[in-house]
């Protein structure tokens, strides 16, 4: 019988998902006290042919201390922790979990944009603090979503499934920018392709669900904030180094937007003193876009069968676009 290829899980997974890895795989995993330093995560490295993570940094650093690696199986849908041209010049293939959390992220999004829009998190502060003496005075009320304009930066899966909500659920016209057209989003959603400067000027609310590599990096910033409606609720769902988040900050301190509704940060955990926490303009939820146990389960899943197929030297189903070259020519 021959050996089972090696695997390092650097993520819990479900039992169940464990199980199935184990079948196939040689697994171990962090046993140690809290989390690992990068140098033991390297040490745990040293003899695996596949490795399951989320975030972290994928790069020449760690495939000096990994020589056997050949599969880097993520278990997000975002994989911006890949260095692409470092895993193409080693042969090492990686791997996401698109498709099963997008109506998840989509639902957050929704639940961020009326949240932000209607107030609700700062009403359950009000209530809480026992300030309801009295109905609600204008100085507590929100802004509709319904019928108004949504403009959507990013328009992949997730971004449709946003649209899809913002449409047939609250009656919104839909504008978007992306690299590229989608002509049957554009029909089915009744979307309007636009220039990012006539989306930021016209919309009510600005969903961020971009992927982030070089060129989206930053890519909203002081000058976006300021294109923007003094109304607008802006709602980043994606990742928070999309956005330069002290000009984020200055725009909700100085009104040069109305509202934040964000899952995502540059610095993940949020620092104790990121001046987010103090603002009540903002609402935040720790990066749990596609946090339900339906779908974590489903990506974890996921992540097994690219990991396990990568490992037997099958093709994983979900390679990343910019590794596949890496197994043309596998069954
Ligand atoms: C992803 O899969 O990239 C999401 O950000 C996780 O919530």
């Amino acid at each position: 019988m021959t050996a089972k290829p090696k695997v390092f899980l650097a993520r819990r997974v479900y039992e169940e998902v464990e199980r199935y890895i184990a079948e196939h795989c040689e697994v171990s995993k962090w046993t140690g006290e809290g989390r690992m330093s990068r140098d033991q995560f390297f040490e745990c490295l040293a003899d695996v042919e596949g490795l399951l993570t989320s975030t972290s940094p994928v790069d020449a650093a760690l495939f000096d201390r990994a020589p056997k690696l050949r599969v880097v199986s993520n278990l997000s849908v975002g994989y911006n922790n890949f260095d692409l041209e470092e895993m193409k010049r080693r042969g090492v293939i990686g791997t996401h979990t698109p498709y099963v959390l997008d109506e998840t992220v989509a639902d957050l999004v929704l639940g961020l944009m009326i949240s932000a829009a209607r107030r609700i998190p700062e009403m359950d502060r009000f209530i809480r603090k026992g300030l309801w003496q009295k109905g609600a005075d204008e100085e507590l009320f929100g802004v509709d979503i319904h019928g108004k304009t949504v403009g959507i930066i990013g328009m992949g899966r997730i971004g449709q499934a946003v649209a899809a909500r913002a449409h047939f659920g609250f009656g919104m016209k839909v504008l978007y920018s992306n690299r590229s057209r989608n002509a049957e989003a554009e029909e089915r959603l009744k979307a309007e392709y636009v220039p990012m400067d006539r989306l930021l000027a016209e919309s009510d609310f600005v969903v961020v669900m971009t992927p982030l590599t070089k060129e989206t990096e930053k890519m909203i910033g002081a000058e976006q904030f300021a294109r923007m409606k003094p109304s607008a609720v802006f709602v980043n769902a994606s990742r928070g180094k999309v956005v330069d988040e002290a000009a984020l900050i200055d725009a909700l301190k100085n009104g040069v937007i109305r509202a934040a509704g964000l899952d995502v940060f540059e610095t993940e955990p949020v620092r104790p003193d990121n001046p987010l926490l103090t603002l009540d303009n903002v609402v935040m939820t720790p990066h749990i876009g596609s946090a339900t146990r339906q779908t974590r389960f489903a990506m974890a899943m996921l992540a097994a069968k690219n990991l396990v197929a990568g490992v037997l030297g099958e093709v994983p189903p979900h390679v990343v676009p910019e590794l596949r070259e890496l197994v043309q020519g596998r069954k």
